[in-house]
């Protein structure tokens, strides 16, 4: 059985979740469904990143402590995932006390190999990127993304050997060229390695809030350096040996392009140093992005005027968890950069759920009661939708695999378009009840039977009240991929009627 171990970043509890995080963790979920579907055994990780500078700040400012608010703001992020229906296996955090023995194992490890030492750190630090910056890499002293003066700081720390790994990386790379993905993102990668690298400064002594370095303990290690350790410690790194053996290298690292550096140069070397195989893959996706565009009623009262403003409660609410994972999905192709807008939202939900996949279920449904007396007809096997949906499959299929899930969807609803321009030519509402309709819907239905499991890794939700309303025994995952192939509707069972699955949203001007 193949292994599929995938893990979102882990969030930073200084903030709440927002539409942002939501599109990592979304994506991430419908990846672990899909494995989930073909079979595979699959680890799913998330969590959240409770250390650091910037989680102490937040905590002062709001008056408490930092576990205090670590334990709220984690919560916040648990019950965000479970609204949004994300099926994580593991939610850690990193102020757990496994997590702490699994970085001191790692990092105790990478000292005993040597490529830990003691030097003094000079540099320029941003809070809210939790990194340092040359003089040449900032904005005139100013944070390039945040654009925030940036503080002179000056310790002694423990360094990390990174220049060591220059070339293991660069062959690394050259031997694994999926491993970085999509490729302008590997290519940026590469170039950093290229660019020559500089050790780094693993440690601080300005702060308390963090893991105690063991052989040390006044440093604390840096926030970065304890968070990638994360990927480890739900397998049991330093704790349980075959659950490692298990699972690693076979992950998939899901980021954001922001956290290249850390996950593609950083880590990799680390795993090298500590004597682990690199992880197997790093996928990145682009940033989610709101131009102009207005935002929604309830958007507006709240004050959002940012993408980070928006909570993904109010977009559950507004439009239903399931049109939310699926614009998330379906709008921006996987590496780039997206547009978030209102319009978008309501445009993709009365197009693709409303007129087409909803509009398909209810006009079958209907005409079924009407000729059939509500019962199922079975496929017949010469059906002429039998080679397009064979198609759309195999091309959603393939998408998936490839971590496109766009393309997934858009593979999906070219069979769905094609299966209404179907109905439209045989006009099954005008025909006499008898074997030529039967045929007609056998063929509608056996369609929508298939992608209700397309679709099922996106929405979930709308996938089992698809099933349910086709009147078939179970879930749609039940047969895995098997179920996918042609003939699967059993004919002969009662059609359930019901209330539109995606009643129009009528815009307000
Ligand atoms: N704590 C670090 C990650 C450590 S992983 C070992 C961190 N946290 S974060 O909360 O700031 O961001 C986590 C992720 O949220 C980003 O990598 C990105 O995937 C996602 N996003 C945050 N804002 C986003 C958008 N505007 N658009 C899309 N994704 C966004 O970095």
């Amino acid at each position: 059985m193949a292994r599929f171990y995938i893990t979102t970043p882990i969030y930073y509890v200084n903030d709440a979740p927002h539409v942002g995080h939501a599109y990592t963790t979304v994506v991430a979920d419908a990846l672990a469904r899909w494995h989930r579907l073909a079979g595979d055994d699959v680890l799913f990780l998330t969590g959240t990143d409770e250390h650091g500078q910037k989680v102490a700040e937040a905590a002062a400012r709001h008056g408490t402590t930092p576990q205090d608010w670590t334990d709220q703001t984690s919560t916040r992020f648990h019950d965000a995932w479970d609204a949004l229906n994300v099926d994580y296996d593991d939610f850690i955090r990193t102020t757990e006390l496994r997590h702490l023995e699994t970085v001191q194992r790692f990092l105790g490890t990478i000292y005993e190999n040597g490529y830990i030492y003691k030097g003094l750190y000079r540099g320029l630090y941003c809070v809210s990127c939790e990194d340092y910056y040359t003089l040449e890499a900032s904005d005139q002293g100013r944070c390039p993304v945040h654009g925030k003066p940036l503080t002179e700081m000056e310790e002694e720390n423990w360094f990390f050997r990174l220049s060591a790994f220059e070339e293991r990386l660069r062959d690394y790379y050259d031997q694994h060229p999926e491993f970085v993905t999509p490729e302008t993102k590997r290519n940026e990668a590469y170039a950093f390695i290229a660019g020559g690298l500089k050790d780094i400064s693993i440690t601080r002594t300005s702060i308390d809030w963090g893991i105690p370095v063991p052989w040390d303990p006044p440093h604390v290690f840096y926030v970065w350096y304890d968070a990638l350790i994360n990927y480890l410690t739900a397998i049991g790194y330093g704790r349980e040996d075959s659950a490692v053996a298990t699972w690693w290298p076979a992950s998939h690292h899901l980021i954001g392009k922001e956290i290249i550096r850390f996950h593609c140069v950083w880590w990799p070397a680390m795993c090298m140093a500590a004597g682990l195989e690199p992880p197997h893959h790093v996928q990145v996706h682009g940033w989610l992005l709101v131009g102009g565009q207005k935002l929604s009623k309830t958007m507006a009262a709240e004050g959002a005027v940012r993408l980070t403003d928006i909570a993904p409660v109010t977009l559950i609410e507004e439009f239903g968890v399931d049109p939310l994972r699926y614009y998330l999905l379906r709008e921006t192709a996987l590496g780039n950069d997206g547009e978030f807008s209102y319009e978008g939202i309501v445009q993709r939900y009365n197009v693709d759920l409303a007129n087409n996949l909803g509009n398909l279920l209810a006009r079958v449904v209907r005409v079924v009661e009407t000729k059939c007396a509500g019962v199922a007809p079975a496929p017949s096997a010469a059906a002429e939708l039998r080679e397009q949906a064979a198609e759309a499959v195999a091309r959603a299929r393939d998408a998936w695999e490839r971590f496109a899930p766009h393309a997934a969807l858009e593979a999906t609803w070219s069979l769905i378009g094609a299966t209404n321009a179907f109905l439209e030519r045989h006009a099954p509402w005008k025909m006499e009840p008898g074997a030529a309709v039967e045929a007609v819907l056998g063929e509608a239905l056996e369609v929508l039977r298939i992608v209700a499991i397309l679709v099922s890794p996106a929405m979930p939700g709308v996938a089992d009240e698809i099933w349910r309303r086709l009147g078939l025994a179970g879930s749609p995952g039940d047969g895995g991929l098997a179920g996918l192939a042609w003939g699967g509707t059993p004919g002969g069972v009662r059609l359930e009627g019901g209330a539109p699955l995606f009643p129009r949203i009528v815009s307000p001007s």
